[in-house]
This record gives structure tokens, sequence and C-alpha cells, in this order.
């Protein structure tokens, strides 16, 4: 065990884990974050996308000891009050379906237009290619990275 002090949606947080745990866990299990979903557990389909400094990345397979010094953003953080364009637009299409998905949905799009505010098809098909969803909402997700891209 160890302890880690973690930059978490602008809040500290410590915890004395074992240092492969993987941030996943961390936030679902030790600080109530569980917007974050678990799907596959190695690194293949999205479920678990966070922001570190801004990057999307995997969190079912990156250890705790990895991120301390970094800040993570998860989906309870992307807005204040569940704003984001992302978010809106998200309402707007109806995108989801079961809903498991799409917290990981969201966050690879904000990074996405984060880096490229108007992207075209290929980029939003590049950026989301890794994020799968079972009940198939690929065409809703594209139609509303496109509006949110709009109104950004
Ligand atoms: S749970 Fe992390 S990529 Fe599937
Ligand atoms: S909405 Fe069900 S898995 Fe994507």
């Amino acid at each position: 065990m160890a302890l880690f002090n973690l930059n978490i949606n602008g809040k500290s947080h410590q915890v004395d884990l074992d240092p492969n745990t993987p941030i996943l866990w961390v936030l679902r299990d030790h600080l109530d974050l569980v917007g974050t979903k678990f799907g596959c557990g190695i690194a293949q389909c999205g479920a678990c996308t966070i922001h570190l400094d801004g990057t999307a990345i995997r969190s079912c397979q990156l250890p705790i000891s990895a991120v301390e010094d970094s800040q993570i953003t998860t989906i309870e953080g992307l807005s204040k009050d569940g704003d984001h364009p992302l978010q809106q637009a998200w309402i707007e299409h109806d995108v989801p379906q079961c809903g498991y998905c799409q917290a990981g949905q969201i966050m690879t799009a904000a990074a996405l237009l984060k880096e490229n505010p108007n992207p075209t098809d290929a980029d939003i098909e590049n950026a989301m290619n890794g994020n799968i969803c079972r009940c198939g909402t690929y065409t809703r997700i594209k139609a509303a990275i496109k509006t949110a891209a709009k109104s950004a």
C-alpha cells in the first residue's frame, strides 16, 4: 500500500492503495465516482474513458502510480451542470439506448473537440473508433458530435 494524492475534477483526494490499482477502481470503489464504467477491463471497449491532462485514456489499464501528478477529469467533472455542448447535443439527439457506454463516448468526443473543434466525418470516425456501443448508437453519436461542434 502507498499514499497517493490525486487531482480529480479540480479536487484533491488522498488514497492509500496498492500502486498497481487501476484508476478506474479508485474512482468507482474508493471515491464513489461511478459515472466511469467497467466494460472489458483490457483497454478494448472505451467504457472507462477519462481525461488525463486533457487526453482521453482508458482508466481500466492505468495504475494509480502513473497518474499522481496529472489532472484527471471524469464524466462528473466534464461540466458544472451537465451543460457541456456534447451533453446538450446528446440530449437533443436522444443518443443513449441502455446508456452503459455513453460516459466513455462523451469523454472521447470531448477530447476530440478540444483538440479539433471542427472535425470532419473521418476525424470523428477515427477518434470514436475504439469506443464500442453494443446498442449500436453510432449514427446518433456522430450526429451529436457534429451538433456540439457547431454550437461550441
Ligand atoms: S473497460 Fe476499459 S476499455 Fe473496456
Ligand atoms: S447505449 Fe448501450 S452500449 Fe451504448
